[in-house]
């Protein structure tokens, strides 16, 4: 490493002084601009996601806009923005990328005051260009933007939009429908997981560490998430104001396949598995979602009997955590509701969780025994464990 950050540095405009002074904190991130799929079908995508998941419509770009390789719908919700995109044809990147991995996260985007410094001082530290600082410009402005490759063909896109007054990038127009289901009260993306094969999560770690300045705030071993038969270990990377966290997850060794083996496999390779998103009324979000039709993962009977005595006193009515199958946890700082989705695809690949905190920072390791068995009771009905 150190040999490369010296031919690095030696082909650096800035220097050396004015590099270590911005050391510190060189990767300043306002929040998560927007997350991006690539799926089968976006016009069908984002009905299920204005339905179900009470995303409301925001822009489109398709033919009608005179974009001729991919068709994109851009839903919001809270401070949340997706971005759903389909080819328009076979030969596209975004045709391989679907081939390949099915629906899933091509784009984690992040909002910055100053695009070309992250762009350059991520590259400067290892990052592999996804394609340099770009403006973009309509009548509402610019945009300027420019990508970085993280684990497997995912990217990070940074977009600096201070001067840009649009619906949401250059190209889009308003969407309109007379079709808009409420909001179920999401509002933020509180963490985003990401998968990697066995004995990468370090790798990544470290790239979140040295390229991008996050810190490892938590990790999370094979004795904290093991059952009886599959393993993961899990390192939590945070940027410097903590609006930014990606764990990563990697196989462990244990008796039958895991599901983060599981995920590669069907994604063939390392991807996003989790979309983690805050609610301020998580009985009011998850009573909503069921009603649409999400399927959530079943929590056993039996862990409602010792939550009392695990987490102590709650706001909430244990009754309906347990009618909707609602999990709590507690740490130091208070505690926090949390539940998952089954998979959003066919392929046993992405999900969403939805979180509420209540002063809790953590992950919900107390519950991590009763998801993972109920994890693998989905993975035996798919004969992939
Ligand atoms: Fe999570």
């Amino acid at each position: 490493m150190a040999t490369k950050t010296l031919k690095a540095l030696k082909n650096y405009s800035y220097s050396d002084k004015k590099i270590f002074k911005k050391a510190k904190d060189f990767l300043p991130i306002n929040g998560t601009d927007y997350v991006e799929l690539y799926v089968g079908n976006a016009k069908q995508a984002a009905h299920y996601y204005k339905t179900a998941f009470g995303f409301q419509e925001l822009a489109y770009s398709g033919l009608e806009t005179g974009m001729r390789e991919s068709c994109s719908y851009v839903l919001t919700q809270g401070k949340i923005r997706l971005v759903l995109t389909t080819p328009l044809s076979p030969n596209s990147p975004i045709a391989d990328h679907l081939k390949k991995h099915g629906d899933g996260v091509k784009v984690i985007a992040l909002e910055v005051d100053d695009v070309r410094t992250a762009y350059y001082e991520t590259m400067r530290r290892g990052a592999k260009s996804f394609f340099p600082p770009e403006i973009i410009l309509d009548a509402d402005g610019e945009i300027i933007r420019a990508g970085i490759h993280t684990y497997g063909e995912t990217v990070h896109v940074f977009v600096e939009r201070k001067n840009y007054k649009g619906i949401f990038l250059p190209g889009f127009v308003k969407w309109k429908t007379g079709y808009n289901p409420s909001s179920v009260g999401l509002k933020y993306i509180d963490h985003m997981v990401g998968n990697v094969e066995l004995g990468a999560m370090n790798t990544w770690s470290k790239f979140y560490e040295e390229v991008m300045g996050f810190a490892n705030i938590v990790t999370f071993d094979d004795k904290d998430i093991s059952t009886e038969y599959t393993a993961l270990m899990s390192k939590v990377m945070s940027n410097g104001n903590g609006r930014i966290k990606f764990p990563i997850n990697e196989p462990a060794a244990g008796k039958k396949k895991s599901q983060v083996e599981e995920y590669l496999d069907f994604y063939n390779g390392p991807g996003c598995q989790h979309i983690a998103v805050a609610t301020d009324d998580i009985v009011f979000t998850i009573s909503e979602m069921r009603k649409r039709g999400i399927e959530f993962l079943y929590v056993p009977g039996s862990y409602y009997d010792t939550v009392k005595k695990r987490v102590g006193i709650i706001d909430e009515d244990l009754k309906k955590l347990k009618e909707l199958g609602i999990m709590v946890d507690r740490d130091d700082e208070g505690y926090l509701l949390q539940i998952f989705t089954k998979p959003v695809e066919d392929r046993p690949t992405l999900f969403f969780e939805i979180i509420q905190r209540k002063g809790a920072k953590s992950f919900g390791k107390g519950n991590f025994q009763a998801l993972f068995e109920s994890i693998e009771a989905e993975q035996a009905k798919r004969g992939t464990l």
